[in-house]
């Protein structure tokens, strides 16, 4: 790809997360406290950036790779860190700055917000004792290059925690996900889920995978997912613990239309059961949430 080209894309990609962004601070202020409660994350998410955010202590200094309108960021601000955003999206950045500064006399830490390409970007030697990264790798060319500019920028101890997807969804995965999207009443009236069904045939699973891999949501959608971060990461860090996310429960959680009760209960449920696969090796996953060190003395 040429210069202009990727520039071109990586304009598009920011501008599309501005978007998401702009769309979702409508709704709510992007701030934990709100966001955690949500059925998507109450479902996928709490429990885990919850137990992230536990091991923020105040003083620690933190960088976030990918914020999107800074969230996490702030989180750890108000757990006392001094903590740093990094994200490509202009409009999502000014959105943190703003939410920021609206409720920063409520914050013991502090939070600080920049613009920068992650796939070209030089972080400072030695700075943060904590670097976290929520849903950015799969969407950077240059994985490798921000994996070692992580390695030189944390203290020696200190934490990398990542959570993504790793490689593509599993034919068995995607199966059941169709299943499920079928069967459970999502924004597709089951009229249409029949003629979809009766019109791609033995395609309909592939129409699920392109959707559970959010292909073509932004323009580097995936570009990170051919690359095997996981392994990346093992040659740089030592991994301490790995959190084998459910392999469908988010996808069905995103689809399905239902009141909040009968839904939350039914996610769970399957969550629980998905979970269980997963750990028998039953049904392969590709969202991990990782703990990794730098070798030295331990910091966070
Ligand atoms: C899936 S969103 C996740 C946002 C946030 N971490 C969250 O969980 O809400 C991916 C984020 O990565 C950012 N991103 C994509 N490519 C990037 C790049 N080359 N440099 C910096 N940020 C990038 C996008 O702008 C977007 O905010």
């Amino acid at each position: 790809m040429s210069e202009s080209d990727y520039q071109e894309r990586l304009a598009k990609e920011g501008e599309v997360w501005g978007r998401v962004a702009a769309a979702d601070a409508e709704v709510m202020a992007p701030d934990w406290r709100f966001h955690r409660t949500l059925r998507h994350n109450a479902i996928m998410h709490t429990a885990d950036i919850d137990s992230l955010l536990a091991c923020i202590r105040p003083g620690m200094t933190a960088l976030e790779v990918g914020c999107g309108p800074g969230w996490l960021t702030l989180a750890m601000a108000q757990q006392g860190a001094d903590a740093h955003g990094i994200d490509i999206s202009r409009d999502a950045i000014q959105i943190a700055r703003d939410y920021y500064d609206s409720i920063r006399d409520t914050v013991s830490g502090h939070a600080s917000y920049e613009v920068a390409d992650l796939n070209r970007i030089t972080l400072p030697p030695e700075k943060y004792d904590v670097v976290v990264g929520k849903g950015v790798l799969h969407h950077l060319p240059e994985v490798a290059h921000l994996l070692d500019q992580i390695a030189s920028t944390l203290k020696p101890g200190g934490l990398v925690w990542l959570a993504d997807t790793n490689g593509d969804e599993a034919l068995s995965t995607v199966l059941l996900a169709s299943a499920l999207t079928f069967v459970l009443p999502t924004e597709v009236p089951y009229r249409d889920k029949i003629k979809g069904l009766l019109r791609f045939g033995w395609r309909a699973p592939e129409r699920i995978k392109a959707s559970m891999q959010a292909e073509g949501l932004s323009p580097f959608e995936a570009a990170g997912r051919e690359q095997n971060w996981l392994a990346m990461l093992q040659e740089r860090f030592t991994i301490e613990r790995r959190i084998n996310m459910p392999a469908v429960t988010g996808y069905v959680t995103a689809q399905l239309k239902m009141p909040e009760r009968p839904a939350r209960f039914l996610l769970e449920s399957i969550a629980r059961i998905d979970r269980f696969l997963v750990r028998r090796g039953l049904l392969h996953n590709t969202g991990v949430v990782i703990y990794a060190r730098k070798p030295g003395r331990e910091t966070a």
